[in-house]
């Protein structure tokens, strides 16, 4: 894991931000893994005033969400396809055919519905860098403890603290969805690159337990210590619970050497 601790947020999202523009920038045809929720909001303003600046193009660019809410439409308010339209794909040029969500309407079987996306990553070529935030209660995507591991994209019961910490986000009379599709922990590990943001004292616990925790279904975003290439953004507040902080500012000053003599290499 690559952890680099930054002062605030905005030194995260534009952190985040380099990271989506070099791989826009490089592959011909990249494929990027979104996230939904408060933390990349900032991420996608940002790349929304990139494009604006003719710094960079979607054109090309094929997009995966990690996950859906079940029992309700695109065209809802509370959906994460109204939540990507709204943040992002309506402000630049991506092909909206090209964006995926993992959905299930009335009707489907989710079991197909998480094959089918499956199989459309793979079609792809794979996800080169997927973005990532933390639940406080560790997980990522819908992914919630006790997921498994190898688990692949399919349908969910989300936890109540999951519950709890979004329905700030939900009208008294607005419908909660308790159901959602989500990727699993084996697809987000079969990305080539991933991104995790985490902002805030309220994600500190998580993330001292996804860095220097066991690997356990118990914090699924623990998983990540298996994967080759996994950058951890954190602020102050988030990484404030870490064990071994000083060398993460040691670490990150040295690859800042090694990449000034090397180049920067992001095996796209
Ligand atoms: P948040 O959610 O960015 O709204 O804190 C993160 C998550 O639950 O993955």
């Amino acid at each position: 894991m690559q952890v680099i601790i930054f002062d605030d947020a905005q030194q995260v999202t534009n952190n985040a931000t380099q990271w989506v523009v070099e791989l826009i920038n490089k592959k011909p045809n990249p494929v990027l893994g979104l996230a939904t929720g408060s933390t990349p909001i900032s991420l996608y303003k940002s790349l929304v005033t990139k494009y604006k600046a003719g710094e960079l193009s979607f054109k090309n660019t094929t997009s995966f969400n990690l996950d859906e809410y079940l029992g309700i439409d695109g065209s809802n308010k509370q959906s994460y396809r109204y939540f990507m339209d709204k943040n992002l794909f309506d402000h630049v040029d991506i092909n909206k055919n090209n964006t995926f969500l993992p959905t299930c309407a009335r009707g489907e079987n989710p079991r197909e519905q998480g094959l089918s996306y499956e199989e459309s990553i793979k079609k792809a070529g794979g996800i080169d860098l997927q973005i990532l935030g933390i639940g406080a209660n560790g997980h990522i995507g819908f992914n919630e403890p006790t997921s498994s591991l190898a688990s692949r994209t399919r349908i969910k019961t989300l936890t109540q603290q999951t519950l709890d910490d979004n329905s700030r986000l939900f009208k008294s009379d607005e419908f909660q969805p308790t159901l959602a599709m989500t990727m699993g922990i084996a697809t987000i590990l079969d990305a080539r690159y991933v991104l995790l943001m985490a902002t805030g004292k309220n994600k500190a616990k998580a993330v001292k337990d996804m860095i220097n925790g066991p690997l356990s279904a118990t914090c699924p975003s623990s998983a990540l210590q298996l994967h080759e290439n996994a950058i951890i953004l954190l602020d102050k507040e988030a990484a404030s619970e870490l064990e071994n902080l000083d060398y993460y500012t040691w670490a990150n000053t040295q690859n800042r050497k090694i990449n000034q003599e090397f180049g920067l290499y992001h095996n796209y």
